[in-house]
């Protein structure tokens, strides 16, 4: 699966943006809140706004402090997929039960420095895990390898039946990088500034699924 990150997009044109990336499985929409991340992009008006002109699967990564608080929100919108990071939740096994509640797929990220092993049993709970591949705040950065041990070690669990989740790569993907996080054992790949500094976002979307499934 591919999912086109709409922070390397033109934020005055989102919705031709998100009518750019037709084929895409889901649409990445990255909320930054100058607090957890050094950035400030968009919040809950601006989802609710392109949940209204998009049937793409919207796949909300949340990138602020306190999702207990606020996550909810975004289910309720109507977004496919909400991911908080488990360096902010206070009570993510809680969170993830209310998100399913509310009507969305529950996600967790994890920060390329924070190791998986603590929370193996929380990830139970959810049904994405949302391995960073920068440090979280901008687009446009280089991958970081080493994290896909972090995937290699929850793929073994899913394909040994421990765990039952789909397993996401966000951050420098492009074409040099995607077969290795694929080959790693990546389900779903978020891309930012590949995908929409390509000339041709929807081209570009379909030449990453190639070479993360060849
Ligand atoms: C970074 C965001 C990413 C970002 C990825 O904090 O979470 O979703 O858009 O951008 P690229 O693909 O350009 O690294
Ligand atoms: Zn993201």
């Amino acid at each position: 699966m591919i999912a086109p990150s709409i922070l390397s997009a033109d934020f005055a044109r989102l919705a031709d943006e998100l009518a750019a990336i037709h084929g895409a499985d889901w649409v990445h929409v990255d909320v930054m809140d100058a607090h957890f991340v050094p950035n400030l992009t968009l919040g809950l008006p601006i989802v609710e706004s392109l949940l209204k002109v998009t049937d793409i699967p919207m796949d909300c990564h949340l990138m602020i402090e306190d999702p207990d608080r606020w996550a909810i929100a975004y289910a309720e919108a109507g977004a496919h997929n909400v991911t908080v990071h488990i360096e902010a939740a206070k009570d993510p096994i809680k969170l993830a039960r209310d998100l399913r509640a509310a009507g969305s797929k529950a996600g967790l990220s994890i920060k390329p420095g924070t190791p998986i092993e603590p929370y193996l049993d929380v990830l139970k709970e959810y049904d994405t895990l949302l391995v960073m591949s920068v440090e979280p705040g901008f687009g446009g950065q280089s991958f970081i390898a080493h994290v896909l041990d972090k995937v290699r070690t929850v793929r073994n669990l899913v394909d040994t039946g421990h765990l039952n989740l789909l397993v996401e790569i966000d951050g420098g993907i492009n074409s040099d990088t995607i077969e290795q996080a694929s080959e790693a054992g990546v389900d779903c790949f978020v891309a930012g500034s590949a995908v929409y500094g390509a000339a041709d976002p929807a081209r570009a979307i379909e030449a990453l699924r190639t070479q993360a499934v060849s």
